[in-house]
């Protein structure tokens, strides 16, 4: 295949966010009742945390949002020109900085404008090995169903052949998930989704029936599994296992194309469950320790594993070799500060 067969190939769609990284003090979290290892949507009372971040500690500012990281990471690996990524964001300075971090890595942004609020940001506060995160979407809430229809995303969109949209993203525009989903169906084309978050099986149960028939192949990690599990009522939630084997199996609008689901757990073993096999679909795959001395952070070790498994997934690599490269992709950024990628990258070599 020449690298015109993946022009545009991958259309990703999440909230473009400026990370602003702290290490605080677990007094500061119990403060705004934040737990240490979670993801949440910024409400009211969250308003002057943001302020009180950058006024009492050095923060770093990192492009962000966990669909556009996993998408930069891929575009590293893949020929020129093979993603796109759509959210929204403002026209200001924190705005201009995400277009052109995304530019830097070779990823093509789209973002749909709102001039009247902020390009959204996500407090990464980090307290040991924990980290909490708040996002707060300002201008990312604003995507609509509308930019995505306009004739000149829309042929992005009809030009690729693979989609990847964020559990995040169901908070802001399920419309646009679901067209693009229906269009994915009908045109025979992948459509992969990432949990992202407990909160999304917790508060958005409903919008995942409605999209997970067209998901093929959906990401997580452990206690996204969890969430999942117990909100739909698995009679084992803590058992990742059967979680995935039961996702895999649930109803698909396309029976003919088995669902895949992918579960990491950090420096555990990924767990994949593919079609309705039950526990014969799953397998097992061992993650290689990285020595600790050697980690910076684990920020965007996830979004980076995904990254890894779409850059082979597409193209049309086995499961073991997707894998194997979605944890030597989190293994280098793990080695980074935050959801960036090395400047240099070596080219990843399966062993499999
Ligand atoms: P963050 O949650 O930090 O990134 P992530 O990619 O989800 O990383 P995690 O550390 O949570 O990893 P994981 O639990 O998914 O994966 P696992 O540990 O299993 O946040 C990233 C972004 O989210 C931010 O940029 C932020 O902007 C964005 N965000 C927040 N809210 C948002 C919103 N509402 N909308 C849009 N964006 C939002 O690890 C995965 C793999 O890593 C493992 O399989 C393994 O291969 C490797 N790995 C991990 N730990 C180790 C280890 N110790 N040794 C070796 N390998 C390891």
């Amino acid at each position: 295949m020449t690298s015109q067969d993946f022009k545009g190939t991958i259309v990703g769609f999440c909230n473009p966010l400026l990370d602003i990284c702290a290490n605080v003090e677990p007094e500061f979290l119990a403060k705004y009742k934040l737990k240490a290892n979670d993801a949440i949507l910024a409400s009211e009372e969250h308003v002057p945390l943001f302020q009180e971040l950058v006024e009492k500690y050095p923060v770093k500012y990192i492009a962000g949002g966990a669909g556009q990281n996993s998408l930069r990471g891929a575009q590293r690996l893949l020929p020129e020109g093979a993603t796109t990524f759509i959210g929204c964001a403002s026209n200001d300075a924190f705005g201009k900085q995400l277009a052109s971090s995304a530019k830097k890595d070779g990823l093509n942004p789209l973002y749909m404008i709102d001039e009247n609020k902020p390009t959204g940001t996500c407090a990464l506060l980090i307290t040991g090995q924990d980290r909490s995160l708040v996002a707060n979407l300002a201008a990312a809430n604003s995507y609509s169903v509308e930019h995505v229809t306009r004739p000149e995303i829309w042929e992005q969109v009809e030009k690729a052949q693979y989609y990847y949209v964020t559990g995040f993203f169901l908070t802001v525009s399920p419309e646009s998930i679901l067209k693009v989903a229906q269009h994915a169906h009908e045109q025979g084309k992948t459509f992969m989704m990432n949990v992202s978050a407990p909160f999304t099986p917790e508060f958005y149960k409903d919008t995942w029936e409605k999209v997970l028939p067209y998901v093929d192949v959906l990401f997580g990690n452990e206690t996204e599994a969890e969430a999942w599990a117990t909100q739909f009522h698995y009679d084992h939630p803590k058992d990742i296992q059967d979680t995935a084997a039961k996702i895999a199996a649930s109803p698909k609008e396309n029976p003919n194309r088995p669902r895949t689901v992918v579960f990491t757990q950090g420096s555990e073993s990924t767990v994949v469950a593919i079609g309705n096999q039950g526990q014969e679909g799953v397998s097992v795959f061992p993650v290689q320790a990285v020595p600790k001395a050697e980690i910076v952070d684990t920020n965007g070790a996830g979004d980076a594993f995904v990254a890894g498994f779409l850059s082979q997934y597409v193209t049309k690599q086995s499961l073991p070799h997707c894998v194997q490269c979605g944890h030597w992709l989190a293994s280098l950024v793990i080695r980074e500060s935050g959801a960036s990628y090395p400047e240099k990258m070596a080219k990843f070599t399966p062993s499999v």
